[in-house]
């Protein structure tokens, strides 16, 4: 007996439908151009997907925010402006085209963030163990709401799209896990975000 019976079954995550339970998982190429936009080889990998059987089918992470604080890989693709969504809704398209439910993956990189900057962002200033992440400033709480505005505009933004699904990241020191590790969470950022009535950090 298979160990995964379910496996090659279609499977329901609210009213959407998926062929199967199999998810391509979010994945940075690099194949995006360096300012943000989607590129046909991007494009070409993502039908690739698709084509493949994956049920579900996620981009690589998008960062959310204009100024490229969320941005962790040059080649990282953008959902930071409306001029962004032509290119966004045709790798929708081409996933829906082959049968595939299309996720869009929002990703502020935070302390792994800043690629073009001289900073990163994080909720406390923890040094950095790896050399190659940048040195990080504070959030203030007027940043923490425009981070969370980034957050819902990019949304919306997947949603006029044309993508089935959205997916926040927050994995291995990105923004939002930055928020729940306490190594890198102050008690006085707690404290400061909790006085703002932003529930960011419970
Ligand atoms: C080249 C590369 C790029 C990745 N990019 C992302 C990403 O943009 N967002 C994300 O959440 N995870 C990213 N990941 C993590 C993968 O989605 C996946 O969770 C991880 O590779 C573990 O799955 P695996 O054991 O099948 O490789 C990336 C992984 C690799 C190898």
């Amino acid at each position: 007996m298979t160990p995964y019976p379910h496996l090659f079954a279609s499977g329901r995550i609210g009213k959407l439908v998926s062929r199967n339970r199999i998810k391509y998982a979010a994945t940075e190429t690099n194949f995006p151009y360096a300012d943000g936009f989607v590129s046909d080889r991007e494009i070409a990998y993502m039908e690739a997907q698709a084509r493949g059987g994956a049920g579900i089918v996620t981009t690589q992470g998008a960062y959310p925010d204009r100024k490229g604080e969320g941005k962790g890989f040059r080649g990282m693709m953008s959902i930071a402006e409306d001029r962004f969504i032509p290119g966004l809704s045709r790798i929708a398209e081409v996933i829906g085209q082959h049968g595939a439910l299309s996720a869009l993956q929002i990703l502020h990189c935070g302390r792994e963030g800043g690629v073009d900057l001289d900073y990163c962002l994080m909720p406390s200033v923890v040094p950095q163990r790896l050399s190659y992440f940048k040195p990080p400033r504070e959030l203030t709480v007027p940043q923490i709401q425009q981070a969370i505005e980034d957050h819902v505009q990019a949304a919306r933004r997947a949603v006029e799209a044309g993508f089935d699904m959205i997916e926040l990241s927050g994995i291995v020191g990105y923004l939002i896990s930055t928020f729940v590790s306490r190594y890198t969470t102050s008690e006085a950022t707690n404290s400061a975000v909790k006085r703002s009535g932003n529930a960011a950090v419970s």
